[in-house]
């Protein structure tokens, strides 16, 4: 695996496998189904693809929770679809990440069932399995989903700990066999060919020394689980450790999906130097409109983003390397997300792209983004298979909220608004699958798909296309690679505007975040890169005037 950093020149786009493509009717995207895609995912000019969890798993957090490490599951196909997936991606320029869940397990993972079967065994030892109190369990930690982050184990007066839903033990990593058990695990698809991880919560994998109960923070008597997980002092030993000895060997990309990281901590986890990981995610503007809890609604607008951007830009100085996403499988459509009501459409969607892919990192465009899928607003919250869209609807009644009120804070933040199946064509079940879907398309398919845009010179997909080539292989990718990132015009409102510039060479990005023009002075920069409303040449001199989400890059 070529040089050092190699990672920064790349694009990735994160494929949520169940989602995607459905190559044998069963209703269930499949890796067979990534294969036949693979002229489009190529077309996007993308150079890595990340893969959801396509491991064995009896699906109960849709593959983060994993039964065997070694083996597909059979609804996505088996190790031979992933083998030539690796083999023809490559071939095409296309590396392979895969999802790495090692802060936990499923419950039906051999380990577990073995540690459960003799909780004073070898294997209990691989988990945290406590003896319970006379009131209950061992301690007052909440985990992520609600309630009890300790579950019972049956006829025993034994508890196991899980951050996630009980079905989703958590890994004992103070234990040296678990750690030697993951690293083989790594190591194994590693040499399969795979160019790297992405970590999974990685941040949780150590807890509080002699696991104490902390004071209450809300009305169950429980403690948050940031609180006692999330970035405990200790976790870079083991870090460093799991580099050593699996992708650091090969120079491989990581990315970890890790909170808590604290200003001062960050260089040690992604120094361009020697970083535990390539990156992790720049979550900065995720969930920018809610708490913890999504009834928490919060007040954001055009200037939080800008920032909460300029933040990071600053922790990060010139060593530090951030993924740069605006959606995955865990966070609502962009387009939703980041934008009011009069810039969901074409010219909000073209700008959120300019922004994000423009900026100083590894950009991640999530399947789906590419041409502008919504969020969906289903009716009842049976219809969601989410879990944690079912707990958030739990608190928001507990809280006295009404059905319609709980729903629709679902239908803002469910994970399920970036699960629904791609949307290939105008086809019955927007083409994803000749079966039943495992989960409804998103019924603005008809508008909103793949083949339609391939038509349109002008579509979001093309505009996509057109901004990863100027990344990937254009005059300009050095200075979009390397170039410091700064913000300007910061007094003017709803205008995101910065600055990238490398030896001289300058790159100005401008997006007016909203549904009025704006005239702006340009100094310097003459040429149009490009425009979502197509202009080609600037008519007024040093001025530009900035129509409703507008997004422009100069030069
Ligand atoms: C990460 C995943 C999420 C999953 C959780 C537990 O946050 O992105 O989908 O539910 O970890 O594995």
């Amino acid at each position: 695996m070529a040089e050092k950093n190699w990672y920064k020149n790349a694009v990735v786009y994160q494929l949520y496998p169940k989602s995607f493509y459905d190559s044998n009717g069963d209703g269930i995207g499949d890796i067979r189904g990534i294969i036949q895609k693979l002229d489009y995912i190529q077309s996007l000019g993308v150079t890595v693809i990340w893969l959801c969890p396509v491991y064995c798993s009896p699906m109960k957090d849709n593959g983060y929770d994993i039964s065997d490490y070694y083996r597909i599951d059979p609804s996505f196909g088996n190790n031979d679809d992933l083998d030539e997936l690796i083999e023809l991606s490559r071939a095409r320029g296309i590396g392979v990440v895969m999802d790495m869940v090692v802060n936990h397990c499923s419950d039906q993972h051999e380990w577990f069932q073995k540690a459960i079967a003799d909780p004073e065994g070898p294997f209990a030892d691989y988990f945290y399995i406590r003896k319970g109190q006379q009131s209950g369990p061992p301690n007052n930690w909440r985990c992520w989903f609600g309630g009890s982050a300790w579950e019972p184990i049956e006829n025993t007066p034994y508890y196991y700990l899980h951050v996630f839903t009980k079905q989703q033990p958590d890994l004992n990593w103070e234990n040296p066999k678990l750690r030697e058990e993951i690293f083989r695990i790594m190591n194994f698809w590693l040499d399969k060919g795979v160019v790297g991880f992405r970590l999974d919560a990685i941040t949780d994998l150590k807890k509080l020394p002699g696991l104490p109960s902390l004071p209450p923070d809300g009305e169950d008597g429980l403690a948050a689980v940031n609180r006692w997980t999330e970035n405990v002092p200790g976790i870079g030993a083991f870090l460093s450790e799991m580099k050593e000895r699996t992708y650091g060997r090969v120079n491989a990309m990581t990315v970890g999906e890790a909170g808590g990281v604290k200003a001062g901590e960050l260089m040690d986890y992604i120094s361009l130097d020697d970083g535990y990981f390539s990156m992790i995610f720049d979550f900065s503007i995720s969930r920018v409109n809610v708490g913890f809890y999504w009834c928490d609604v919060l007040d954001w607008n055009t200037e939080t983003l800008k920032q909460r951007l300029q933040q990071t830009v600053k922790q990060n100085g010139s060593l530090g390397w951030m993924g740069i996403v605006l959606e995955n499988h865990d966070q609502p459509r962009c387009i939703d997300h980041f934008l009011p009501e009069s810039g969901r459409n074409f010219y909000g969607a073209s700008l959120l792209a300019l922004m994000q892919l423009m900026r100083r990192g590894t950009p991640f465009v999530y399947q789906g983004q590419e041409i502008g899928m919504r969020n969906v607003a289903w009716a009842d919250i049976q219809e969601y298979d989410d879990v944690s869209s079912h707990s958030q609807y739990q608190e928001a009644k507990r809280r006295g909220f009404s059905d319609a009120q709980a729903m629709a804070f679902i239908h803002s933040m469910s994970r399920d608004n970036s699960r629904t199946p791609f949307q290939w064509s105008s086809a019955l079940s927007a083409g994803f699958t000749t079966g039943k879907p495992w989960l409804k398309a998103n019924e603005q398919y008809a508008q909103i798909n793949v083949e339609k845009q391939e038509q349109d010179q002008r579509s979001l997909l093309n505009w996509y296309r057109k901004l990863i080539k100027l990344r990937t292989s254009s005059p300009w990718t050095e200075v979009l690679i390397d170039g410091s990132e700064e913000y300007v015009y910061q007094e003017i409102p709803n205008l995101l505007a910065y600055v990238r510039e490398l030896n001289g060479q300058k790159l100005f990005i401008l997006c007016n975040f909203q549904d009025r023009e704006q005239v702006l002075a340009l100094g310097t920069f003459q040429t149009i890169l490009a425009d979502n409303y197509g202009r080609a040449c600037l008519t007024d001199g040093q001025k530009i005037t900035l129509r409703p989400y507008e997004a422009v890059l100069l030069a």
